[in-house]
């Protein structure tokens, strides 16, 4: 990166503790979320902790600890913790989802044109596998109410349609899906919905018991600002019956017998030890709810709003300096929002590269489902008002000159 002729905007006070590049503006948690020093410093206790005795970490005290983590998150989440496990990430949770379920020639998958990649990949390797078949609906964009995003779901709805995937919120366009209405009319219909919630604690206030979806998977390394590697996975009880990781390890052949020896069900016992691997950032994710409400008014809740909050004020300053219209109501926003930008002659890929090298401004910008082209802003407790202000002056320069 070329040394910046800008001075750079302050980011908010609490990125001191914080161990990002302060040459940089960060603005895309959205894609990487960072961590705090201290948490970083919490997951190394509990490494070097394991290290100590290994054999009395992954035999005897890791079972305690990782029921702790899920007791924590599982508050967050609202569900009841027994149907909740850790994956290392949100595609992992997808794909584990998948490898469970009992797909045929010509069943149906339903995915949304507004889904990850890595996700949607991973539906396309099923069917591949199965004979099944991947359905995409295009959801509009500009959006102007939640109505139009559930049309266009239930259009693609058959009577062979098993699956669903939707986003809690959306990757690439930031927005979050009317997901209370859409997973009850998909069950009604006999469509189970798997929840991709990777933008989900931290991010959205969530409530998983209530939404009734099937399958939610989500990330802690995002918005919760937990260690890489930290995410989780719930089934709805009624489907944890013979449901196991993408890997099996050594009770597999005896999952109840297992669990009934470390107090916890089959389904709890194969994913809490699914092969030695490092657990601790799953442990971290109790010291994260902690270290917001150490540090954050209103803690984990108090800084979702507060992201919320900023991001409408920001997208709102940088809408006005631009001359262009919001693309979705804010009742379907975040902490993330996907803003058109006017049409120029420059690529995606030149207006973002030109935002690092000459504004030290690290955020994407790529195509929308209708071709144009948009920046999107993340919004994390250690951004600051005037880091938006000092984007949307540089996005007027780069794309007016
Ligand atoms: C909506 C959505 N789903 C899934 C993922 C994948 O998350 P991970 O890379 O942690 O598996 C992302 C990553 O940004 C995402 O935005």
């Amino acid at each position: 990166m070329t040394q910046t002729i800008h001075e750079l905007p302050k980011p908010a006070p609490i990125f001191d503790q914080f161990l990002i590049d302060p040459n940089v503006v960060y603005l895309n948690h959205g894609s990487f979320g960072a961590c705090p020093e201290a948490i970083l410093d919490a997951q190394s206790a509990h490494r070097l902790d394991a290290e100590r005795e290994l054999v009395r970490f992954y035999v005897k005290d890791s079972w305690g600890k990782i029921d702790r983590a899920r007791n924590a998150l599982s508050g967050l989440v609202q569900c009841d913790p027994k149907d909740l496990v850790f994956v290392h990430n949100a595609t992992t949770g997808v794909a584990t989802v998948l490898d469970n379920l009992d797909l045929n020639e010509g069943d149906e998958l339903l995915v949304t044109n507004c889904e990850y990649q890595a996700c949607l990949n991973n539906f396309a390797r099923t069917a591949d596998r199965t004979g099944a078949k991947v359905t995409s609906v295009s959801l509009p964009w500009p959006i102007k109410s939640e109505e139009q995003v559930i049309d266009a779901v239930m259009s693609g709805v058959t009577d062979r349609t098993k699956i669903a995937l939707l986003s809690l919120v959306t990757s690439s366009t930031g927005i979050r899906l009317p997901i209370e209405q859409l997973i009850p009319m998909l069950k009604e219909r006999g469509v189970e919905t798997i929840l991709d919630a990777a933008h989900g604690p931290g991010c959205i206030p969530m409530d998983i018991n209530s939404w009734g979806a099937a399958y939610t998977t989500g990330n802690a390394h995002k918005w919760m600002c937990a260690p890489k590697g930290a995410a989780f996975l719930h089934v709805r009880s009624d489907l944890q019956d013979g449901f196991t990781p993408l890997v099996v390890s050594n009770d597999a052949l005896d999952l109840k017998g297992a669990g009934k020896k470390t107090g916890r069900s089959g389904f709890n016992h194969a994913f809490d030890y699914a092969g030695t691997d490092d657990v601790t950032m799953y442990l971290t994710i109790a010291d994260c709810i902690d270290w917001f409400e150490s540090n954050i008014e209103g803690g984990v809740n108090g800084n979702m709003q507060r992201n919320r909050d900023l991001c409408i004020q920001a997208r709102d300053l940088i809408c006005e300096e631009l001359g262009c219209t919001p693309p979705v109501p804010d009742s379907m926003l975040g902490p993330l929002s996907t803003i058109d930008l006017p049409s120029g002659n420059q690529t995606a890929r030149e207006i973002k590269d030109r935002l690092l090298s000459e504004f030290n401004i690290q955020i994407p910008v790529w195509g929308t489902p209708s071709g144009t082209i948009a920046v999107r802003i993340s919004v994390q407790a250690y951004n600051s008002i005037e880091q938006y202000q000092y984007l949307a002056r540089a996005l007027k320069i780069i794309l007016q000159g």
